[in-house]
């Protein structure tokens, strides 16, 4: 990350303090940092607050001296890469929609080309009113990010929408927003994640290890840089990434549908689930009840959804497997890619503890059609995202 400016609005509410700590974490990535605080913020936190993290002069009042008010708001307009407004309340969202601005805070944003994101916080209620819902839509269709509130509890005692964004939420979205490399606009990707359970009664099912994270660090990487991303998930404890559409499966079943309703109109396809391959013979719709002896449950075979895939797909659509191996890595990764039809598989031995399902890192190998094979050192799920998706760029260019 290099030399990226943002400029803060805090404008007045509880979650002001929250604003200190995003711009304290912004600072941690090198990013330099302006504040204009609005006359209600600082009855919650005082500029000084602001300054000391930002390491920046804060901007409060438009007539401060000892420069003109035209030159500086004009000036901190045109100075960052980004604008955040954090909190931003009812009003500012209002004035913004609606054409005023008569602080140093409003009269920036409606003179800098810099892209605006809002992260709204206020009483649910407040939030829910359609005057409110109305100004959001209408900034939107002006081209003015949001990043939407949680639900919770509120610090009025409500409980809704309306709870400031988690900062790093907000951080993430900062830093994707500061990076953008465009190189996958246009592309659609479908991404398969997570495990995918067998019922076998009310209460019982198997499953297996997989964390989601390798999955999902790719639906990242690809929404970061462009992409319109589809992400079918099986269960996980991974909250789903803003900005892609996110669907839920349970069942290798549901996975297959989810995934063969997005299949034709993806171009490049990438699964990283760990898919149930048996499922149980018959399903009870009772609890199963213990007896004197052993129990033995029948599985039968379910869906290979990625040979299914390798069946299906067209001359110009590129499919990714996934090869989790824990021995023969290099043998068992090559049948796969040649059985399922792939363009390309990620190999990788799943004995290493330092790695695999639950870790944030993994070291794997990359075996293309051509039989190419590159061996990545151990990296984050993240660096091994940037560098699946460079690579099948590079297929799709050939
Ligand atoms: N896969 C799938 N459907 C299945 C099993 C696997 O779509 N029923 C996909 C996975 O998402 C992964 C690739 O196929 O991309 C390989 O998965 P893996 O579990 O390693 O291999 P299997 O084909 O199941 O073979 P085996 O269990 O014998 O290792």
């Amino acid at each position: 990350m290099n030399n990226y400016k943002v400029l803060i609005g805090v404008t007045g509410g509880i979650a002001v303090y929250k604003a200190l700590d995003l711009i304290s974490k912004l600072r941690k990535h090198d990013i330099e940092v302006k504040v204009i605080m609005t006359e209600s913020a600082e009855k919650f936190v005082t500029p000084l607050s602001f300054q000391s993290l930002s390491q920046n002069m804060v901007t409060t009042d438009m007539f401060q001296e000892p420069k003109a008010w035209e030159i500086q708001h004009i000036s901190l307009a045109k100075w960052p890469d980004l604008v955040l407004v954090v909190p931003a309340t009812a009003n500012i969202i209002g004035k913004v929609a609606n054409g005023i601005s008569d602080d140093m805070l409003s009269t920036t944003i409606m003179a800098t080309k810099a892209p605006v994101y809002f992260a709204p916080a206020m009483n649910t209620n407040m939030y829910e009113n359609p005057i409110v819902q109305g100004n959001i839509s209408k900034l939107k269709e002006y081209g003015y990010g949001f990043i939407n509130p949680d639900s919770g509890r509120l610090a009025c005692g409500d409980v809704g929408a309306g709870k400031l964004a988690a900062v790093d939420d907000i951080l993430e979205v900062t830093l994707s927003l500061l990076n953008k490399n465009e190189d996958l606009k246009g592309k659609k990707i479908l991404i398969t994640a997570g495990p995918t359970i067998s019922p076998i009664d009310p209460v019982r099912f198997i499953t297996n290890r997989s964390s989601g994270k390798m999955g999902y660090a790719i639906a990242e990487e690809a929404r970061d840089r462009g992409a319109e991303v589809v992400l079918v998930s099986g269960p996980t404890n991974i909250k789903p990434p803003y900005g892609i559409k996110f669907i839920k499966v349970n069942t290798n079943e549901e996975m297959k549908d989810a995934v063969l309703d997005n299949f034709v109109t993806s171009d490049i396809v990438i699964k990283a689930a760990a898919v149930a391959d048996y499922k149980i013979a018959e399903y009870s719709d009772k609890k199963i009840k213990k007896g004197e002896g052993n129990l033995n449950l029948e599985f039968t075979r379910d869906n290979d959804i990625l040979k299914i895939l390798g069946e299906k797909k067209s001359e110009s659509q590129i499919l990714v497997g996934f090869a989790a191996e824990s021995h023969d890595l290099i043998e068992n990764a090559r049948r796969k890619l040649a059985n399922k039809n792939l363009d390309l598989i990620v190999a990788n031995d799943i004995t290493s503890n330092e790695t695999g399902f639950a870790s944030d890192d993994n070291r794997v190998i990359f075996i293309t059609k051509s039989n190419e094979s590159t061996v990545l050192d151990k990296m984050s799920k993240r660096e091994i995202s940037k560098k699946l998706l460079d690579e099948v760029m590079k297929i799709s260019e050939n």
